[in-house]
This record gives C-alpha cells, sequence and structure tokens, in this order.
C-alpha cells in the first residue's frame, strides 16, 4: 500500500515544544468540556508532561465524569515503583484532577497472567465504547505505545519484548544500578488504529527522523508510526526540532502541513 492512497495525517508545527504541548492540552481541556464522559487515551514518556502540567492547572475542566486508558506499562513493575507509567499517571496528572480512580485503566504489568490481563484490558476498552481520542508519542525508532519495529498494524493488547534502544532511552526513570525491565504490556497498533481520533506529539531533534519516517516514509512494519496512515484523522503536534527533517513544502502541497504561531 502507497502512502499516497491514504488520507494524510494532519501536522502543525509549532515554534517551540511548549507551544506544542499547549495546543495538545487546548485540544484535550476542549474535547473535555463538550463530551465530559469521553474515553481518553493516554500517553506517559517526557514528551507529555508538559500536556499534563497544563491540564491539571485548569479550573474550567472536569475530569469527573472521564474515563482513561493509558498506552502501556512495564511488566514486572509494581503501581508503585517510581519508574512504572501507573506511578508516573498519579504524579503528573491523576492527583490533581477530579477523576474518579474506578475509571482510570493502565494495563497491570504486575498481573500474574500477563496474558489474561490483556484480554482483560482489550475487554474493558470494548466495555467503554472504544477510545475516542488517543493521545501518542513517538520512539526514536519510531514506536508507538510500546509497538517495536516489527510489530504487525493489526496488533492486539499483549506482552512484547522491548528493544535495547528503548530499554536505553528510558533508564533515565530507574534508579541508578536498576536494570529495567525487558518487557511490557502494550496496546497493539490494531489496537491504537481504533481509536476515532488521534493525536501524536513529537517535540525535539532527537525525533526527527522518526517522525520524518513516520509522515514521509513508506507504510512498513519498520517504522510503526507509519501504520498511523491506516487510520483517518490523525494529527500531528510538533514543534521546530522534530519539523527539521519534514519537507514541508511537500506536505503544504498536499495540504497537511501548517505552521502555528
Ligand atoms: C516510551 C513510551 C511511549 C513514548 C515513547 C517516547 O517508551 N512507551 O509511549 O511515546 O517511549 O518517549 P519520550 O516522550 O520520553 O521520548
Amino acid at each position: 500500500m502507497s502512502a499516497n492512497d491514504m488520507r494524510r495525517p494532519s501536522v502543525k508545527i509549532h515554534q517551540t515544544a511548549e507551544l506544542a504541548c499547549e495546543a495538545v492540552a487546548e485540544l484535550i481541556a476542549g474535547r473535555i468540556r463538550r463530551e465530559p464522559s469521553v474515553t481518553l487515551g493516554l500517553a506517559t514518556g517526557a514528551t507529555p508532561r508538559m500536556v499534563y502540567k497544563s491540564l491539571i492547572g485548569r479550573s474550567d475542566v472536569s475530569w469527573r465524569a472521564v474515563r482513561c486508558f493509558n498506552l502501556d506499562e512495564y511488566v514486572g513493575l509494581a503501581p508503585d515503583h517510581p519508574a512504572s507509567f501507573a506511578y508516573y499517571m498519579r504524579d503528573l496528572l491523576f492527583d490533581h484532577i477530579d477523576i474518579d480512580p474506578g475509571q482510570v485503566h493502565i494495563p497491570d504489568g504486575s498481573a500474574s497472567d500477563i496474558e489474561a490481563a490483556a484480554s482483560a484490558y482489550e475487554e474493558k476498552i470494548a466495555e467503554n465504547g472504544g477510545i475516542a481520542l488517543q493521545l501518542l508519542g513517538i520512539g526514536r525508532n519510531g514506536h508507538i505505545g510500546f509497538n517495536e519495529p516489527g510489530s504487525a498494524h493489526d496488533s492486539r493488547t499483549r506482552e512484547v519484548l522491548l528493544t535495547q534502544s528503548t530499554i536505553d532511552a528510558n533508564r533515565r526513570d530507574f534508579p541508578e544500578g536498576e536494570t529495567p525491565p525487558a518487557t511490557a504490556l502494550t496496546m497493539g497498533i490494531g489496537t491504537i488504529l481504533e481509536a476515532r481520533e488521534i493525536v501524536l506529539l513529537a517535540t525535539g531533534s532527537a525525533k526527527a527522523e522518526a517522525l520524518a519516517a513516520a509522515l514521509q516514509g513508506p507504510v512498513s512494519l519498520d517504522c510503526p508510526a507509519s501504520a498511523l496512515w491506516r487510520h483517518g484523522a490523525v494529527s500531528v503536534f510538533c514543534d521546530e526540532a522534530a519539523a527539521e527533517k519534514l519537507n514541508i513544502e511537500t506536505l503544504k502541497g498536499r495540504g497537511s502541513a501548517s505552521a502555528a504561531a
């Protein structure tokens, strides 16, 4: 399948990471205001930190009826481990908003039966009517969630083996001397593509290559984010540093890039 056969994701380039994150926070806040019981898909990593910081400062947004599903979690980490994504989410978002803890869903990486936890997660998403708006970051090798290169584009929530580059990139979150887990539980690419709308946020020059591969390269298993071409409603928010390898004129010619103030 050629990328040109599909609907191109829209690309919004902001001058700075702060502005890109603010725009994404505004989009999420607007969505919650319009649809108070919206089901959101949320991401972790360094990239969305400022999005969450902006969201918790908004007293005019009530999370009381919002439902949240996170993309992924390390296998073998308890939710109170400081490097777990459960901890990250509590620390940066959930402890600061009025969300119902019963509406917060994070894959259970410490389950004794990981396969059963994966199926239960898929069922929970379906029970909640599917994800309306999914926030994504992107790994340096183009991974989305923890779907590493080679992941099938119709893959479902499952345990995956992390690549060395992903383990190295995330080592910063672990206490000195502690070896990060080698596997994680992640929504599959197929699960992600079922979200009705997807927002991909990429900031910093370390993401420039992955973003260019996702938006300008072929749709292939080598770049998991290229699977987003299979979706009709993807918006990419990035800063100028992450956009530095994009061919802006080509993207604009195809009606997909816009510079934001
Ligand atoms: C992590 C997460 C992804 C995240 C990506 C980029 O491994 N599993 O969901 O988007 O890597 O992380 P960062 O934003 O820290 O660069």
